[in-house]
């Protein structure tokens, strides 16, 4: 029976490090011994011998690499899949692989010449014969999974390689005997693993460590009970005994600095195969449009990043590129992805920065019925802020109530369908909720050159301190402010007790005073401390006049809340003449309706604040109606919810100290948000300056 099995090997004649194409080979280049390379090539082809036939394929001068036979091509039965090399380096080493399968009289197939795809080295059959595993990531590229099924007539399972020292699956993947693998999950993204560890038990799966990974343990020729390796440890070696294999070490350190190994330098000419195998692959391709400022927007690249770290492929197909400054382009491109899940993942991702279908293949938005209130059908789609449309019996619907993180519904209308954002709570039995990713598009406006370069890279240009960065941010917020106020349109405030601490209470109590503020949203800490500093003038114990904490003053806003409840609430404190000033007093006293939300510390709460944080979500989206712009000011959690409730379109500023709050709030494009990393205090003074100097008088000396 062994003498039925063939092997082909090349000889290592021309065999060098001449170019790097893999990590191993990166300061290697003529490094390896030609005797000694020689010597451990005889040595493994002579174990190989003892267990199975060699053929050999005469090398050719000038193409190192040859002696790597297992990326001759892909072989079954009588069939060859012949690779299509990644890199140029290689490429040369095709003519005489095929010329060598030709003369053994093999089926010869050939992939397209743009589809890279290196034989055994990225396919590996199950070595009962029942499917083929692939890999992609380096250098395979996806698409040629579908040809393999197609043309092999087999099941095949496609592996994301993640690890750039693990380039091909046959360096960290290795079908056994029995239905056993031996592998290396790390090198693996989560979706693959998910696969390896569905079709493999647990008992045949012999995950390795990194030690012996790096001695390309995986990189192992398997024939029948025997596995040949470069170098094993004993731990992994016994592991392999106890399931039944025999380990042959033969060292072959002078491949290693190519990146290659046994299982390289082999290719196993007579496959196993089953009668009753049929072609299969969860491979699905899908073909969107992309329009707008592709290239200055840097829109193509962050579609294409998308797709290829969400675990896709991706072949652009068209692109036109718009020739004048202010005109768009637009590119076509096919997304492939290795099962329907991960594909619905990248497609949702790209429709949110506004790629849509190509005309022909658009399809009506699937629809299933939710069947327990609050809880959506799985697979929904997830909204964004960007205004939504959805395709309902041919026709496109526009989604009402645009936010972020909710469900669309979509109910029947006396003039037809309405679809609307939803959160998952409001969800009510036999309403319809669009999963999937078919019939959706975002709108997105195209941001134009001139308006992403004022808003972002100008200030962060080279020669901007960030001192000056914010003058200006603060420049041009009051200029927006200014004119929102005067045509009667909505500024929103949402603020964290911080803004009382750094002193900016005064400017922020008569920003609500001028008319600049139309709502404000906080917590209870806000009005708290606001409070005590009106009644104390401390803040937290603080005394904000002299910057010192006062004797006993951590009681301070516990004797405030205690005299607010007894108030009855704020808005009767101050007609009461219980609060005399502050922010909370300009908002009573000039009509501006706040929102406080919850408190999970015990500090009262104060008569106003709403602990139903529910109702309080609701209240908070019920000012943030109509909205122009919103200032954040330093509360982390309440800006995000507010950033949730509101649809793009909307001016956002946030001023945080940290900047990893700003960066996250600021994460909406840059038309719409600007993030300012400073002490909220100091903004607000800077503010309130800007905007008297818009009002006054031109004066020289001030100015
Ligand atoms: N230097 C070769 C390359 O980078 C090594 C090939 C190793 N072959 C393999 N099947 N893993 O292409």
């Amino acid at each position: 029976m062994t003498d039925a099995i063939r092997f082909l090997m090349c000889p290592p004649d021309h065999y060098d490090v001449d170019y790097v194409i893999n990590p191993w080979m990166e300061g290697n280049i003529h490094k390896s011994s030609y005797d000694r390379a020689v010597e451990q090539w005889q040595k493994l082809h002579h174990t190989i011998k003892d267990h199975a036939i060699v053929d050999l394929v005469q090398p050719e001068k000038g193409w190192p690499d040859m002696v790597f036979t297992a990326n001759a091509g892909l072989v079954l039965d009588k069939t060859v899949v012949i690779s299509r090399f990644y890199h140029k380096e290689r490429q040369g080493e095709e003519p005489y692989f095929k010329a060598w399968f030709e003369s053994q009289g093999f089926t010869v197939h050939e992939l397209p010449k743009d589809l890279p795809f290196e034989g055994a080295g990225d396919a590996l059959l199950d070595r009962e014969g029942r499917y083929l595993w692939a890999g992609y990531g380096f250098r395979s590229e996806l698409d040629s999974h579908s040809l393999l099924a197609e043309w092999l007539n087999i099941e095949v399972l496609s592996l994301r390689l993640m690890d750039d020292r693990f380039y091909h699956l046959d360096t960290c993947f290795c079908p056994l005997t029995g239905g056993y693998l031996l592998y290396y999950p790390p090198a693996f993204d989560s979706y693959s693993n998910r696969l390896i560890e569905l079709r493999v038990p647990p008992e045949k799966r012999i995950a390795i460590d990194e030690p012996d990974a790096v001695n390309f343990a995986c990189n192992a020729v398997n024939i029948n009970q025997t596995v040949i390796m470069n170098k094993i440890s004993d731990n992994l070696k016994s592991r392999l005994s106890e399931a039944g294999f025999n380990v042959v070490e033969t060292p072959l350190t002078e491949f290693l600095k190519a990146g290659g190994a046994a299982k390289c330098l082999t290719l196993r000419v007579t496959e196993p195969i089953i009668e009753d195998r049929h072609a299969a692959t969860q491979l699905e391709s899908r073909t969107v449009c992309l329009q707008g400022h592709l290239l200055d927007a840097g829109l193509i690249n962050r579609a294409l990043d998308l797709v290829v770290e969400g675990g896709g492929s991706f072949q652009v197909q068209n692109f036109n590129l718009g020739e004048q400054r202010q005109s768009t382009s637009s590119a076509q491109i096919k997304i492939s992805a290795p099962s329907h899940e991960v594909m619905e993942e990248i497609m949702s991702q790209l429709i949110d920065i506004g790629a849509f279908s190509l005309q022909e293949d658009v399809q009506d938005a699937k629809l299933e019925t939710v069947h327990q209130h609050g809880v959506s059908p799985d697979d929904f789609y997830v909204t964004t802020i960007y205004p939504t449309e959805v395709r309902i019996a041919g026709e496109w619907v526009r989604v009402q109530n645009q936010r972020m993180d909710g469900a669309i519904a979509v109910t029947e209308g006396l003039s037809g369908p309405i679809a609307r954002c939803k959160l998952l709570r409001d969800l009510e039995v036999g309403e319809k909720v669009v999963v999937d990713v078919m019939g959706i598009r975002t709108i997105r406006k195209a941001e134009s050159r001139e308006q992403r370069n004022n808003q972002e890279f100008g200030f962060m240009s080279a020669g901007v301190s960030s001192e000056r960065r914010v003058e200006l941010i603060v420049e041009q917020v009051a200029w927006e402010m200014r004119q929102i106020r005067d045509r009667g349109g909505k500024v929103v405030v949402t603020a964290g007790p911080v803004v009382i601490h750094t002193g900016g209470s005064q400017h922020l109590s008569r920003l609500i005073r001028e008319g600049y503020v139309q709502a404000l949203l906080g917590g209870n800490a806000i009005a708290v401390h606001d409070i005590e500093q009106s009644m104390m003038g401390t803040s937290l114990g603080v005394d904000m006049k002299q910057g010192v904490a006062v004797k006993g003053g951590h009681r301070h806003h516990l004797k405030v809340i205690n005299t607010i409840r007894r108030c009855g609430s704020i808005a009767s404190a101050v007609r009461q003449g219980v609060i005399t000033s502050g922010i909370m007093y300009e908002c009573v006293r000039n009509d501006v309706p706040f929102s406080l939300a919850g408190s999970i510390r015990d500090d009262g709460p104060l008569p106003d604040t709403q602990m139903d944080l529910i109702q309080a979500q609701q209240h908070y989206s019920q000012l943030l109606q109509d909205t122009d712009m919103i200032l954040m000011l330093s509360t982390m959690l309440h800006s995000i919810g507010v950033g949730n409730m509101t649809p793009s379109g909307v001016k956002m500023v946030c001023v945080d100290i940290n900047p990893a709050v700003v960066t996250k709030l600021s994460d909406r494009g840059s038309v719409e948000s600007v993030g300012v990393v400073t002490d909220v205090g100091l903004f607000l003074s800077l503010l309130v300056k800007q905007l008297d100097r818009l009002t006054s008088r031109y004066d020289a000396k001030t100015a």
